[in-house]
């Protein structure tokens, strides 16, 4: 199959990058990385999450950047919902998409969320009817696509069942999450081919963690199946609190550049996405994992 002539990128730098980091960011300075974020391209940005604030307390400003963010037109703005109390936490903030976030991993699910897969899909399945009776748009995602840190190998046919019921709730888009970045090319590639048997691919993203540096590669082998939206954070932010080890997700300014380089429209500008890096970076007092934005860098300095 050809690759795909044009990506949407979702950049969930805001949510998944700073839920995990130990600094405590103010809420304008994550309304300024959103906005920055939206000025820079980006059709899509995670602006927060709706969970509890004991279990993820960087989240806890969610409805005030919600709140304080400039809509752009044509940029969505999800945020994550784990249950009805977080819905309406989102409604009352005039959230106007959300994703709600399941595992194809047993243990994952219950140090993530507290409950079995077959409990979170009960629980998602009024989020999502509640959601999609006000014209909310629902994403959904799967952590532990291809791996656990607590259970190791997961098989394909595990990731296509919580796949097959989020489906059937009504979700636009399913993000394959390799939440702690073991994938290989193959492993993704054999992952989303079962996948691909019950949701087209059309409606498949991938949202890949670069922990043993395969990001890049893996997105490559979810393009050349048909793959055409891809997660992805600023300057390489984040983690998952749940998943111990794991870096962040791969870098916007790395996928932007090997798009750009392979001739596939974005909408997104690099340079611009660089200076959301730098800006937030220079916030959190740390470097971008980012390739690309320490090339920039490092050009810029010379
Ligand atoms: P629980 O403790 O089982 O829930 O947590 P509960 O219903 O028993 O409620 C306990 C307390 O939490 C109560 O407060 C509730 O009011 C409160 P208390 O009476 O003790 O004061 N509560 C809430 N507060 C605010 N917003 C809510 C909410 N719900 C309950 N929505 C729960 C269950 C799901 C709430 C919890 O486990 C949770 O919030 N988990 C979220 C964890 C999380 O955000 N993880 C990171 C995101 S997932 C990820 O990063 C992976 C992803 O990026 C993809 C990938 O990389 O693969 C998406
Ligand atoms: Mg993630």
């Amino acid at each position: 199959m050809p690759l795909p002539a044009k990506v949407r990128i979702v950049d969930v730098g805001p949510r998944d990058g700073l839920q995990n980091e130990p600094a405590t960011v103010p809420t304008a300075t994550k309304i300024e990385l959103v906005n920055r974020l939206a000025d820079a391209g980006l059709p899509a940005v995670e602006a927060g999450a709706f969970v509890s604030p004991k279990w993820v307390p960087q989240m806890a400003d969610s409805a005030a950047v919600l709140k304080g963010i400039r809509r752009k037109p044509g940029v969505s703005y999800p945020v994550l919902v784990p249950n009805l109390q977080g819905f309406e936490a989102a409604v009352a903030a005039g959230v106007e998409e959300i994703a709600i976030f399941g595992a194809a991993s047993e243990t994952f699910s219950r140090k993530n969320i507290n409950c079995s897969i077959a409990e979170s899909l009960a629980r998602f399945a009024p989020v999502a009817e509640a959601a999609r009776a006000q014209g909310m748009r629902v994403r959904g995602y799967i952590s532990c696509v291809v791996g656990c840190p607590y259970e190791g190998a997961i098989a394909p046919a595990a990731v296509a069942a919580v796949a097959k019921a989020l489906d059937a709730m009504g979700c636009y888009e399913l993000s394959l999450g390799d939440t702690i970045g073991v994938g290989t090319p193959g492993k993704v590639r054999a992952m989303i081919e079962a996948v691909a048997r019950t949701v087209p691919v059309a409606r498949l993203a991938v949202h890949l963690h670069d922990t043993y540096g395969q990001a890049l590669a893996n997105l490559y082998a979810a393009l050349e199946l048909g793959v055409a939206t891809a997660d992805s954070s600023v300057a390489g932010l984040g983690g998952c609190p749940y998943a111990k080890g794991a870096s962040g997700n791969v870098a916007t300014e790395d996928v932007v550049y090997m798009l750009d380089g392979l001739g596939i429209e974005t909408g997104v500008d690099l340079g611009q996405v660089f200076e959301a890096g730098r800006f937030i970076c220079a916030a959190l007092g740390r470097e971008p994992t980012s390739k690309v934005a320490r090339a920039l860098a490092a050009q810029r300095a010379t």
